[in-house]
């Protein structure tokens, strides 16, 4: 029997990075594709999650990160560094440490989720905050790498949307062909561009018989694709995707038009709805970014959109257990009942008396 080896070993073929690099892996990818009854229902379409939580960072990042710590690794690299929102810095590190690097993290301050930062400090990275926003530490990343010995492993570096597109070659090898419909939040624009890259290869290659429509969300107050201009001050809960001028925008764009999908925006408020609803009827646990397909795809329903008898994938980016914090604002009043230790005392606060 085998144990699933990892995105580079198990596509090896497909991803355009150096033959034979040695895979720096910690069996990240093969995600399950988690049917959902609640939106299924809803859209009278077959509503798939591909759930990238379940990586092992706890994010979709470990995709792109086992091939551009491969890479850099086989290319006589000591360090790496990244701009992040904290996902893709909790997977540097792991990987980084994985492989002995030593990585270095730039980050906004005071907008990283706890369990990010936990990661990414656990795994021994050089942690630096930033008085700016993710498009500074971006900026700052790219100058370090460009002047300073360490590689730079952004989605600016194309070896990450290699690894990245094997989230499409599953959902197409596990439905045995594309969907009609694809689904994603959109922060930096990476993962769109990696999905279209795998469903385009795909198809190419005879695997698949179509490519989805693809439809990214972003966040209301950082929805540069969805306004045509840069957000210099973006804001949203969903930090994650709290990105004011993404590097792959022009892919992304291409991605939309190409596929004839289309960028839209919705509120917090939408977005953290989508991620209690979907805990709570489907049992996925999504970070708030994660949700902001599904508050996209509630939204295009209530506007009168119909998935009726197609095939749709949401991919829900990231565990919902990396930011607690903002999982419980406004829930507040439902986790502190206290009781003194009695059936009776319990059987009341739960309404069962
Ligand atoms: N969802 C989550 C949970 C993310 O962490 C990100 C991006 C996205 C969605 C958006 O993906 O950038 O490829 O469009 N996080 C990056 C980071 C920016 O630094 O962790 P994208």
């Amino acid at each position: 029997t085998h144990q699933w080896r990892g995105v580079v070993e198990e596509y090896r073929d497909l991803l355009d990075i150096p033959a034979d690099t040695p895979a720096v892996t910690l069996r990240e990818g093969g995600t399950p594709l988690v049917h959902s009854e609640w939106l299924s229902g809803l859209t009278g379409a077959t509503v798939h999650l591909k759930v990238e939580g379940n990586n092992p960072t706890g994010s979709f990042k470990d995709r792109g990160m086992t091939a551009a710590i491969s890479v850099a690794k086989a290319g006589g690299a000591e360090a790496v560094v990244c701009a992040s929102t904290g996902n893709t810095s909790a997977s540097m590190a792991a990987y980084a440490a994985k492989a002995g690097l030593k990585p270095l993290v730039l980050v906004p301050e005071g907008k990283i989720a706890a369990g990010k930062m936990a990661q990414a400090i656990v795994h021994g990275a050089q942690v630096i905050m930033v008085r700016g926003n993710f498009d500074d530490c971006l900026a700052m990343a790219r100058g370090l790498a460009a002047e300073y010995p360490v590689a730079l492993v952004n989605s600016v570096n194309p070896v990450r949307l290699e690894g990245q597109k094997t989230a499409a070659f599953e959902i197409v090898d596990f439905l045995g062909d594309a969907p009609d419909y694809h689904l994603l939040p959109v922060g930096n624009a990476g993962n769109i561009s990696a999905y279209w890259l795998g469903y385009t290869q795909y198809a190419e290659l005879g695997l698949a018989s179509r490519r989805p429509v693809m439809r990214g969300f972003q966040a209301a107050g950082a929805a540069p694709l969805v306004t045509g201009e840069p957000f210099p001050d973006p804001e949203t809960k969903a930090t994650a995707i709290r990105i004011g001028n993404p590097a792959s925008w022009h892919l992304a764009e291409q991605a939309a038009k190409e596929s004839e999908g289309r960028f839209a925006s919705v509120t917090d408020e939408q977005i953290l709805a989508a991620q209690r609803e979907l805990a709570s009827r489907d049992g996925v646990f999504v970070e708030p970014a994660s949700a902001a397909g599904i508050a996209g795809m509630l939204q295009e329903l209530a506007h009168g959109d119909t998935y009726a008898g197609s095939t749709v994938v949401v991919t829900v980016t990231g565990h919902g257990l990396k930011d607690t914090a903002t999982a419980l604002e406004g829930v507040g009043a439902l986790v502190d009942t206290v009781v003194d230790a009695d059936v009776t005392a319990a059987a009341a606060a739960a309404g069962l008396a």
